[in-house]
Formats: structure tokens, sequence, C-alpha cells
């Protein structure tokens, strides 16, 4: 029953407890930071105000990036979980380029945590990393997400049949939640 659910709309035909649908609710979380990074870094491109050291801003955009690092339980589940059910049928191409994105996310969430937890001044050069490292960040993972859902999650529904999905759902049991997510 949950397979030959591609396309547009399919997250909400799915049981709240499908892997996939999980997925897609964590996607939209990442999303909600995102825009706040986003609207963070326009923020200090127009004044440092809040960017020194233990500044508002510079604790909140530490905060977005720790949490952006908490996605990694998300990651797994996609890695141990998902990904290798589809290698399994012959589908290698997209779990590998997914593979690839999450360790440039994670180079990139990890410099945003250590440029906002470090001691540095906020001057331009610091405003022009920040804004930097924030655009990589958000551009990347924005369409990371869209690939993930518009691409390989319908993928994913169309070749795997229910008794894998069943297993899927408890490897994805073990590896557990995000600190944000709403499952459990
Ligand atoms: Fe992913
Ligand atoms: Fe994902």
């Amino acid at each position: 029953m949950f397979s030959r659910m591609g396309g547009e709309g399919a997250a909400e035909q799915l049981p709240p407890t499908h892997p996939v649908r999980i997925l897609m609710e964590e996607h939209d979380q990442l999303l909600g930071f995102l825009d706040e990074i986003e609207s963070a870094a326009t923020a200090a491109r127009k004044s440092t105000a809040g960017l020194e050291p233990g500044g508002t801003l510079r604790v909140s955009l530490h905060g977005l990036a720790l949490r952006l690092l908490d996605a990694e339980p998300h990651h797994q589940r996609e890695e141990q979980a998902l990904f290798p059910r589809m290698e399994r049928v012959g589908i290698e191409g997209p779990p590998h380029m997914m593979r690839m994105e999450h360790e440039m996310l994670r180079a990139s969430k990890r410099a945003l945590a250590e440029q906002m937890k470090s001691d540095d001044a906020a001057d331009e050069a610091f405003v022009a990393r920040l804004c930097r490292t924030a655009s990589d960040l958000v551009g990347m993972l924005r369409a990371h997400i869209q690939k993930e859902n518009q691409i390989l999650y319908p993928m994913a529904l169309e070749a795997l049949p229910p008794e894998e999905w069943s297993e899927i759902a408890a490897d994805c049991e073990k590896i557990g939640p995000c600190s944000f997510s709403n499952w459990r």
C-alpha cells in the first residue's frame, strides 16, 4: 500500500508514521531554519548590531547552525535505511549524489557554527564570510531538499515494495529522531 505514490502531494497521502512522511516533515522544519538564517544574514548585511561575540544575532545564528547539525539522524536514516535499499534495486546515481551533498552540507553547517562561536570581531571581513557561508548553505540545502522531495523519494516510493518499507521504518526507528523532530 506504500508503493506507487510518487508525485506532488504524495506526502499527504502517506500514513503519519511512514519514513518518507517523517523525512518530508523534517524537511519543512529545516526550510524554516533556513529562512531564519537568510533573514539574519540580510540583517547582518545592513548592520552589525548583535553580531559582536555574545551578541543576540550571533547567538541566534549559532543556535540555528547547531539545529541544522542536529539533522544528522535525518541524514543517517536516508544513508543507512533508505539509500542501500534503493541501490539494491539498481537506483544508484541519485543516492550517490545525495551522499556527496550530505558531506558538503555537513562542512558548511560546521563552518557557520564555528564562525559564530569564535571570538572574531564583527568587521567587514566577518560579515562577508558570514554572508557567503549562509548563502552557500541556504542555497545548497534548499536545492537538496527539493531534489529529495521531488525526485528521490518519489523514485523510492515507486521502486520499493510494501514489505521493504516496514524494514525501513524499523531501521529508522533504531536511528531515532532529530532534536527538532515531531515524531515519537
Ligand atoms: Fe538528504
Ligand atoms: Fe533529507
